[in-house]
């Protein structure tokens, strides 16, 4: 009886073990990629899929690789630290590279260049610079480098008495409009929020003497820190991808998407 019983136990320790290497997670022949999809053109849902600018560089990394690609949508805050963690191979969300996150993963070359860019009411005739949003609620995406910059200024006393409202993705945020004075979010995701809803308007986020609120930033693809084979086949794809114009040609046709689909 004991013989059997400790005989069931080291199977089932056996069987744990296995799958917790190919369970669940990702295997030899897939990419898994994490991404939100809130974040036109660059990722976000369409005919219940999910597809965007991101998506498809990664579906083209996937064939370089000849491996299939899992795009998984999870919250934006989380994205670096699975990929870190090893949870996922690669994150693929309109990242900007910073020297923070750097510190947990490893990026790709830029692939694409934002700004700030602010989303108010369309009859809003206060808030036009960055001063103007002081003491006032400031929806963000959590986690966002727009959610860091408004953390920053209202810390540094800049926005002071100013107020963060944390969402899940920026559409979110904007469609919530009357919880807060102005949503904050990066250039092209709010130029395709307010095409698509007539009540609200988009401008740069500048001071008030004109200049840029916070430096240009770049996107990359992040993988774990040291992969170095998936990152070197994710750079040889975008220096293509851009080279020839495919990921111009890509934020344009995924932005009509976008339109067409009120992303
Ligand atoms: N570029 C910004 C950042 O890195 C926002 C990215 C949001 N991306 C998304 N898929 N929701 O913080």
């Amino acid at each position: 009886m004991k013989k059997i019983l400790s005989l069931i136990l080291v199977a089932t320790m056996l069987l744990s073990v296995l799958c917790f290497a190919s369970c669940g997670k990702k295997d030899d022949n897939t990419l898994l990629v994490y991404t939100e999809a809130g974040f036109a053109p660059y990722e976000f849902i369409y005919n219940n899929e999910i597809v965007g600018v991101d998506i498809a560089i990664m579906q083209a990394v996937a064939e370089e690789l000849g491996k299939e690609l899992v795009i998984t949508d999870v919250a934006f805050d989380t994205i670096c630290t699975s990929v870190q963690n090893g949870k996922a191979d690669a994150g693929a969300a309109g990242i900007t590279i910073r020297p923070d996150r750097a510190e947990q993963v490893d990026f790709s070359i830029p692939y694409s260049s934002t700004e700030q860019y602010i989303i108010v009411p369309a009859s809003n005739e206060a808030i036009k610079t960055l001063e103007d949003l002081k003491g006032k609620k400031v929806g963000i995406q959590n986690g966002t480098t727009s959610d860091m910059l408004i953390a920053d200024l209202i810390a540094d006393g800049t926005l002071a008495g100013s107020e963060i409202i944390p969402y899940t993705s920026p559409a979110v945020a904007a469609a919530s409009m009357n919880k807060q004075d102005a949503v904050v979010t990066d250039k092209l995701t709010a130029q395709l929020i307010v095409a698509n809803d007539s009540t609200l308007k988009a401008f740069s986020l500048v001071k008030a003497d004109g200049t840029p609120a916070a430096e240009v930033e770049e996107y990359g693809i992040c993988v774990q820190k040291g992969n170095k084979e998936l990152l070197d086949a994710i750079n040889k794809v975008l220096e293509k991808l851009m080279a020839d114009g495919t990921i111009d040609k890509w934020v344009e046709e995924y932005s009509a998407k976008a339109k067409e689909v009120g992303a």
